[in-house]
């Protein structure tokens, strides 16, 4: 349905245990390459704020789910896949077992589903927090799990996921001469990450327009980076790439076209970073989130040095100092 999810791949059915009792079908997934379950990301970085990132990518997962008339029924941090995206969080669903497909969710459907997930989501973080292993990982960083609150967390999932909501769907009102806020709104949810397919727009008796954007389709800046340069990406990574071009383009080619600028920049900045990265370190990070770290590596000697430092130069101490020193994780289960 063009919502981020794990895809299936085969059913297994006829299962029984060795001693003949049967067993339920099973359904096998394609592995998500580069997908981090939340421990293994709390587990890294254990920090309030990495849970925040986490809560805040699932709160819109469920947005979009929920647009398309997904009913989750089960909304937990272990059955959503993270993959990391310029200093942020994508979320995939992966466990749909209790999905439901309606044409339009009522808004007690969503309700439902979103105060489970409230309580599901509070309750994986005690249990990440109470974990030996784990209190141990946050003495390291100089934390206690008193430092991470996850009723505060799971609330910020509601709040998150109810803001995005009305920003995505509310209705909104205007006199009929102020009709510059059609576009005003539909470049908010540009702006969001989200494109409008169709927005209503009716006028009543008092003179009033009533706005309503109607179908929302996530992945604005991932399409449009897409169509500039054939990099498949995520929507911060798209975001922060974008910019870059931008940035590029206005230094080194102040007035070409935007398609030709992205060109240039894929030839310049984007090849030469990719070739600066050994073979065998590719399975580290997606190729977009090397280029948004190295975009920031360069960012950070730049104002180290206190003027500007070369892609070359910042790609080679990035492998060196940062690259080489983190795991892999195209196949992490
Ligand atoms: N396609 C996939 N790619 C990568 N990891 C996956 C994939 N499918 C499942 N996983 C991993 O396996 C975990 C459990 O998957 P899932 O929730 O579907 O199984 P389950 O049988 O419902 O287990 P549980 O009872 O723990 O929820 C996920 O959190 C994820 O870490
Ligand atoms: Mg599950």
């Amino acid at each position: 349905m063009g919502t981020p999810s794990v895809t299936p791949d085969s059913v297994v059915t006829n299962r029984f245990t060795e001693e003949g009792e049967p067993l339920p079908a099973a359904l096998v997934t394609d592995h998500l390459s580069f997908s981090l379950p939340y421990r293994a990301i709390f587990e890294q970085v254990p920090s309030p704020q990495t849970v925040e990132l986490l809560v805040d990518a699932l709160a819109s997962l469920i947005v979009q789910l929920h647009l398309s008339g997904f009913y989750w029924g089960d909304v937990s941090l272990s059955n959503t896949l993270f993959r990391r995206d310029a200093g942020h969080f994508a979320a995939y669903l992966v466990d749909a077992e209790t999905g439901e497909i309606h044409d339009q969710l009522s808004r007690g459907q969503r309700e439902y589903d979103i105060e489970l997930a409230r309580t599901n989501v509070a309750g994986e973080i005690m249990d990440l927090l109470a974990g030996e292993h784990m209190q141990q990982r946050l003495e390291e960083v100089g934390l206690t799990p008193e430092d991470v609150d996850p009723f505060e967390i799971s609330d910020r999932l509601v709040s998150t996921y109810n803001n995005l909501w009305e920003e995505l769907t509310a209705e909104e009102s205007f006199a009929l001469d102020e009709r510059w806020r059609v576009q005003a709104r539909v470049e908010r949810l540009n702006e969001l990450g989200f494109d409008v397919e169709e927005a209503s727009l009716e006028s009543d008796d008092s003179g009033q327009v009533h706005l309503r954007p109607r179908v929302v389709e996530p992945g604005h800046h991932s399409r449009r980076l897409l169509h500039l340069t054939g990099l498949d990406t995520h929507e911060n990574q798209a975001r922060r790439i974008l910019t870059d071009i931008g940035q590029f383009g206005q230094a080194l080619y102040p007035g070409l076209p935007e398609d030709l600028t992205a060109q240039l920049w894929m030839r310049e900045i984007f090849v030469p970073i990719m070739e600066a990265v050994p073979a065998e370190m590719r399975r580290k990070l997606e190729s977009a989130e090397i280029v948004h770290e190295v975009l920031e590596h360069r960012w950070f000697m730049s104002e180290k040095a206190g003027k500007d430092i070369s892609t070359d130069k910042a790609v080679k101490d990035y492998v060196k100092s940062q690259l080489a020193k983190r795991p892999d994780e195209k196949d992490i289960f």
